[in-house]
């Protein structure tokens, strides 16, 4: 089928209404658009799944903190469209503010979705209210479209789990899948706010990664997360990074800290550092196959 582009939530359902007569599964992949090889390995994911794939593609404001990049994060739909037909996308759905948050122009206070266990910890205390952006607009995506399979980077490790709490807790029918971070081959993580990155700090990012599977290595060897952490943030900074917000060790489900090695309880070492105007984060598992 040729692909096509929607802009209101009647359009969206009005396809997926067709599809679902037709038998066919849907997946959706939420993005905020500047498309790289790491969005398009979530729709090739989506495409192994479902039959009909949808990308959404809406840069959301409540998901930015006052004095974040909301106004210069980078917008190319033209470009992006182009990657979603070619990589076999079926529907982009493009919706505007007003469409999304129709309660924010008709002054009603609107509804948040927050998860209280999981949103002021790691990245939340340091982006207040980011989640509550991420989980409400996420929320909105899944009831608009009534996918089948939704699809998300481990890349945003926090962000998964919040989203995952959230289809759980208000029985939204929607299978969450985690895709594995796509990288550079020097270890970088693709992230649309690496061209933020000048050439010399390009440089010096993949030592975040570098970093990290260092301190899963070390942990694993015994020893206090704590120290490994600590030690890690002090590395990252004579490398150039700074601020280093955290370098952490946590539960894979809760994100709750945990210090000493557990081989039986799935851990995640997870880092946020900036780097000039870029803020880099990226995790990975402490042990490979969690
Ligand atoms: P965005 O940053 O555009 O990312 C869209 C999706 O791509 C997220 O699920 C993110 O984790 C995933 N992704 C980004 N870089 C990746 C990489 N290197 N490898 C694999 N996946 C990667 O995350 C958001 O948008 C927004 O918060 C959103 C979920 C769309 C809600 O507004």
């Amino acid at each position: 089928m040729a692909f096509s582009t929607v802009r209101t939530v009647c359009e969206l359902r009005a396809q997926v209404r067709t599809w679902r007569t037709d038998g066919l599964s849907v997946g959706l992949v939420p993005t905020m658009g500047a498309l790289h090889a790491g969005h398009l390995s979530l729709v090739h994911a989506a495409l192994k799944r479902c039959d009909r794939v949808i990308v959404s593609l809406f840069v959301n404001p409540t998901q930015f903190g006052e004095g974040e990049d909301f106004s210069v994060y980078p917008r190319d739909e033209d470009a992006d469209r182009v990657l979603l037909e070619s990589a076999g996308a079926h529907l982009l759905f493009a919706p505007s503010v007003v469409e999304m948050y129709p309660e924010r122009s008709d002054d009603r206070a609107g509804t948040e979705v927050h998860v209280p266990a999981l949103d002021s910890i790691l990245e939340g205390a340091y982006r207040p209210g980011h989640f509550t952006g991420v989980a409400t607009v996420v929320s909105k995506l899944l009831l608009q479209s009534l996918a089948d399979h939704a699809f998300f980077g481990e890349k945003d490790f926090q962000q998964l789990q919040v989203i995952k709490t959230v289809t759980r807790d208000l029985y939204i029918p929607t299978e969450i899948h985690g895709v594995a971070t796509l990288r550079e081959d020097d270890g970088l993580a693709l992230s649309s706010r690496n061209r933020y990155l000048t050439a010399e700090e390009r440089a010096t990012a993949p030592r975040l990664y570098e970093t990290l599977c260092k301190v899963a290595a070390d942990f694993k060897r015994g020893g206090s997360a704590t120290d490994f952490c600590r030690a890690a943030e002090a590395v990252l900074v004579d490398f150039g990074f700074g601020p280093v917000d955290y370098v952490a060790i946590a539960d894979a489900t809760t994100l709750k800290p945990v210090e000493t090695y557990d081989a039986n309880r799935p851990a995640r070492v997870l880092a946020a550092a900036s780097l000039g105007r870029a803020r880099l984060i990226d995790n990975i598992p402490v042990d490979s196959g969690d």
